[in-house]
């Protein structure tokens, strides 16, 4: 048994410990039953162990509400590494319940507790885990849609003001509602990392290479990240946004007929779905000091969170309000 299960054990958060699902670089998955349901916790491996670990690239703009315990990190003693690794694990908890919230297709998060994050165990057809994009077959006339869906997933999370920043085949499991986003600790705010349109290209990148070498017609949307980024800047982009070449090559900020993910009115197709595959549960009361995350962390949902790029210049928005006539809601 992982000793940093144990607590949770101990603390009957957890009843059992039903068998390990993956070993990766960054953490160990297990299977575990939470109040009755298998979940998957995620067990991160100590700081010396992870490939991430020294990236500071990642960490730029990431703050701790109290700001003692901020300057202990930015000195590094003894103190500081603690909280910054409390702080990492945090991270990844915090970003799947604000996509989850606001519909981008990633695991449920039921709890963070003792720095293990337990999340629903996301499944594939026949009912088993889901197999990781990369290692699935994926047939020359499913790629494009495929793509799309997953640009749809990158341009909702920046309407979150997040970037996944780790994104490529290995991260995206082929679930039964569509293919789902996962492994979040080294997530980037899009407005306080400077680094972040980087991020944020690379990450879309590595999935449509992927994608085109599959149906090469692909190739022609490599300026879309470019283009969703802009977009994002000008604070134009929405859950819908359609880049140009996906349009046929229409200049004008593209929509497209979904709904806004983020639009409570009309809860996304995946959410409902996933919905239908595992229990609807809200996270359960938990024994003790169980942190629930949403209870710590209410979901910053929606496109209009607090971490927006800096305003445009007052007469600019004037004149763009008169000529579009979109608001960013929809
Ligand atoms: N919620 C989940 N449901 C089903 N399988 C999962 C879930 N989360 C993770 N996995 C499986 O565990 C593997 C490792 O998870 P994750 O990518 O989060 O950790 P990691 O340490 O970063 O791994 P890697 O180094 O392989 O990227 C995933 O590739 C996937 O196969
Ligand atoms: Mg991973």
């Amino acid at each position: 048994m992982p000793h940093l299960l144990a607590p949770l054990l101990a603390d009957g958060v957890i009843d059992e410990i039903a068998g390990r699902l993956k070993s990766g670089k960054e953490a160990d998955l297990w299977l575990v039953r939470h109040a009755g349901e298998i979940v998957a916790a995620k067990v991160y491996k100590q700081r010396q162990a992870r490939s991430f670990r020294n990236n500071a690239a990642y960490k730029e703009g990431r703050l701790v509400r109290d700001t003692r315990t901020q300057r202990a990190m930015q000195r590094g003693t003894r103190f500081g590494q603690a909280a910054a690794e409390d702080a990492w694990k945090a991270k990844e908890a915090e970003a799947l319940h604000t996509l989850h919230a606001a519909g981008v297709r990633v695991p449920r998060p039921v709890l963070f507790y003792e720095g293990v994050l337990l999340m629903e165990v996301v499944l594939g057809v026949g009912g088993h885990p889901a197999p990781r994009l990369v290692d699935a077959h994926v047939p020359r006339e499913t790629a494009a849609a495929l793509y799309a869906d997953l640009r749809g997933q990158a341009i909702a999370m920046l309407c979150c003001d997040l970037v996944h920043g780790d994104l490529s085949p290995y991260n995206v499991l082929l679930g039964r509602s569509g293919p789902v986003v996962i492994d979040f600790p080294q997530v980037v705010g899009a407005a306080h990392n400077s680094q972040a349109e980087g991020f944020f290209r690379r990450d879309l990148e590595n999935l449509r290479r992927f994608f085109a070498a599959r149906d090469p017609a692909l190739h022609a949307a490599a300026g879309d990240a470019r283009e969703i980024w802009r977009a994002y800047e000008r604070r134009e982009l929405t859950p819908g946004f359609v880049p140009a070449q996906a349009r046929g090559g229409n200049a004008r900020p593209g929509r497209d007929s979904r709904p806004a993910r983020s639009d409570p009115r009309h809860p996304p197709a995946a959410a409902a779905g996933r919905a239908a595959i595992l229990s609807p549960r809200a996270p359960s009361a938990t024994p003790g000091h169980a942190r629930a995350t949403g209870a710590a962390h209410p979901p910053a949902v929606s496109a209009h969170g607090p971490g927006r790029p800096p305003e445009v210049p007052r007469r600019r928005r004037r004149r763009r309000r008169r000529s579009s006539g979109a608001g960013r809601s929809s």
